[in-house]
């Protein structure tokens, strides 16, 4: 049971689950390669379900909207997501689908490249969304990513709003097309350089096309936004006019940078909803994604309160 007290921070994520196939291998295959891997481990993921993980994991009560198939996959899924503390009232099975899937190679400096397969991610409905209107109108901050239907995330976006409550896009992947209004015009959007790369239609490599690009995301809607910049930390810009402050990334040896996105955006999410300022979360956010990557997979590498909190106070 969560106390009535707690439940102010509550942040309700609607997004994608997946069960993860990892190849780990001795670099990334080239076109046309064939390619011997050193591992295969199969492991819970999904940039929603692993976003619900972390923030459980921070500490915050979290609902997670989303699907998961009708097949073998389905239900050690959602165990997973139990075991670490994710409330599942709104994640429902669904028949004739497979759960989703993503085939991921990570290399040996822990880079990692990714192919997902939807299965029931594409049957979240906006109408899975309105089931849960309720507990998005309570929630602290509502979080969203684009392995859903775009669809389904613009109308978390538009209840969330209608509600007051603010929104969190991590616009990951980034669509070919422009984002709906409601996804524009978010409280928060966190890609990172390739999302804002496609998003605006501009290179996004240096410090100064970070800047720039974040600007043009401001002007298309959003009212800050959070770019990452991998391991070069995060730029936030906090209006059209604000100055960019730059949040700087903690130091690791990383092994497996799969999930590292999701950490920092529950980190985000979780500052967010326990009332600190935007740096101070996108901080926070930043030691979850730094001791992500020091552990292998997505959801089970998730870092807990302690140790975030044991980083930020190293530095
Ligand atoms: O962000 C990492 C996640 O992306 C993986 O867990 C995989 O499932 C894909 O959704």
């Amino acid at each position: 049971m969560i106390p009535t007290e707690s439940i102010r921070q509550a942040i309700v994520v609607v997004g994608s689950i997946n069960i993860d196939l990892v190849a780990r291998v001795p670099r990334r295959p080239d076109a046309g390669e064939t390619l011997a891997a050193d591992s295969f481990t199969q492991t819970p993921g999904g940039k929603g379900a692993n976003q619900a993980v972390a923030a459980a994991r921070l500490g915050a009560p979290t609902w997670l909207v989303g699907r998961v198939g009708d097949d073998a996959f389905a239900d050690p899924l959602r165990d997973n997501l139990r075991r670490h503390g994710v409330q599942l009232d709104h994640v429902h099975p669904t028949p004739g689908c497979s759960s989703g899937l993503a085939l991921i190679h990570v290399d040996r400096s822990g880079e990692n490249a990714i192919t997902i397969v939807a299965g029931a991610n594409a049957r979240l409905t906006p109408a899975d969304v309105n089931a849960a209107a309720d507990r998005i109108a309570r929630a602290a901050i509502v979080v969203l990513q684009l392995e859903v239907p775009l669809a389904t995330a613009a109308r978390a976006a538009q209840l969330a709003r209608e509600h007051g409550v603010p929104v969190l896009l991590d616009p990951a992947p980034a669509p070919g097309q422009p984002l709906p209004e409601p996804l524009r015009r978010v409280d928060f959007i966190s890609p990172n350089q390739t999302e804002a790369a496609t998003l605006t239609g501009e290179r996004v490599e240096s410090t100064e096309e970070a800047v720039q690009a974040a600007r043009k995301l401001i002007q298309a809607g959003a009212a800050r936004v959070v770019l990452k910049l991998g391991s070069r930390g995060v730029l936030l810009l906090e209006g059209p006019d604000a100055e960019p402050v730059h949040v700087p990334a903690f130091n690791v040896d990383p092994v497996d940078t799969t999930g590292a996105g999701d950490a920092f955006t529950a980190g985000l999410a979780v500052g967010l909803a326990e009332g600190l300022a935007p740096a101070d979360a996108a901080r926070l956010g930043c030691a979850a994604g730094a001791l992500a990557t020091t552990r292998h997979g997505a959801q089970n590498a998730m870092p807990s309160r302690e140790e975030v909190d044991r980083l930020l106070q190293a530095r």
